[in-house]
């Protein structure tokens, strides 16, 4: 795997590769990489004939200073599990590389941000589109790779591909869990060991509230997964919302719909973690 800092150089072997007629998959991460980054890159390089990751935690999509600096990072660990999975190009540029100047520009998602991660992490997004954008200007890929478990991201990334009129194919795959449940996140590096058993709470209550989607209301479900929250030692719910996975709006009749989205936001301890799951509704 060639290791590139310089977007120039990047833009210079893409673009090469582009004319010699290889596809290219594309996936941008914020590193600390665990599986649920290699189920995306094992991925691209199935589908691709050469694939790039991106390596970069970008200062712009943090709303928390603290968050950012205690962003985990592992690059040597990555490099390692980057060549386990035949990554042929990373690219890890240096804050200023991106950012010689603060990014004057601000994107606005309306709806779509007034709601769960746009609500509450005002400007995040403004700071995923405008990274994400120009690295899509950088690499050009034919395909990129992103995660289920950034539901909301998802649907931002889409509409900048959209109304930007990027010539590539947006590629999602499923959340990976750890054996009890957990979503993988590298912010998972930040928990003690009480803290991890405790996180496995999200996803207990996702399941509870999936189990009573034909039973119960909106509002009751809402409920009954603050009261089992509040039960938990160092776990403080942010929010809990069921969701049309097609608007992010909330849903008040679940049962109008084919699918919806359980998505959740919370704190354990001082880690901000996310989570959700897609429930088709015949199903349950
Ligand atoms: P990061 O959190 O590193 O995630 C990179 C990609 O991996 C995202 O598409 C994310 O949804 C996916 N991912 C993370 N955990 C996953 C899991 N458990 N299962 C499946 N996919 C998972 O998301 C970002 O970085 C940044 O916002 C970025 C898009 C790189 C822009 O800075």
């Amino acid at each position: 795997m060639e290791v590139i800092e310089k977007g120039n150089s990047l833009r210079a072997v893409v673009q090469a590769l582009r004319c010699s007629g290889k596809s290219i998959g594309f996936v941008p991460t914020m590193g600390a990489l665990h599986e649920g980054h290699l189920q995306l890159l094992r991925a691209a390089a199935q589908e691709n004939d050469i694939t790039v990751c991106s390596i970069f935690i970008n200062p712009i999509q943090f709303n928390n200073s603290d968050d950012y600096k205690l962003y985990p990072r592992a690059l040597e660990q990555d490099i390692a599990l980057l060549n386990s999975v035949a990554c042929d190009y990373l690219f890890v540029p240096e804050v200023l590389d991106i950012y010689p100047e603060q990014s004057p520009l601000r994107f606005s998602f309306g709806e779509l941000e007034g709601v769960m991660e746009g609500k509450h992490r005002p400007g995040h997004f403004s700071g995923v589109a405008t990274v994400v954008s120009k690295f899509f200007n950088l690499v050009q890929p034919h395909r990129a790779y992103f995660g289920q478990k950034d539901l909301q991201q998802v649907a931002i990334v889409r509409q900048i591909v959209q109304a930007l009129s990027f010539d590539l194919e947006l590629v999602c795959y499923p959340t990976v869990r750890e054996q009890d449940g957990l979503a993988m996140s590298s912010r998972n590096k930040r928990l003690d060991p009480e803290q991890r058993k405790l996180a496995v709470n999200l996803y207990k209550v996702l399941q509870l509230a999936k189990a009573q989607l034909h039973s119960k209301s909106v509002a009751e479900i809402k409920e009954e997964v603050a009261r089992a929250l509040q039960q938990v030692d160092q776990v403080k719910l942010e929010y809990f919302e069921i969701a049309n996975p097609k608007t992010m709006q909330p849903v008040t009749d679940v049962l109008a719909l084919p699918e919806v989205a359980l998505c959740i936001a919370a704190y354990v301890g001082p880690v901000r973690l996310i989570d959700n799951l897609l429930v088709n509704l015949k199903e349950v």
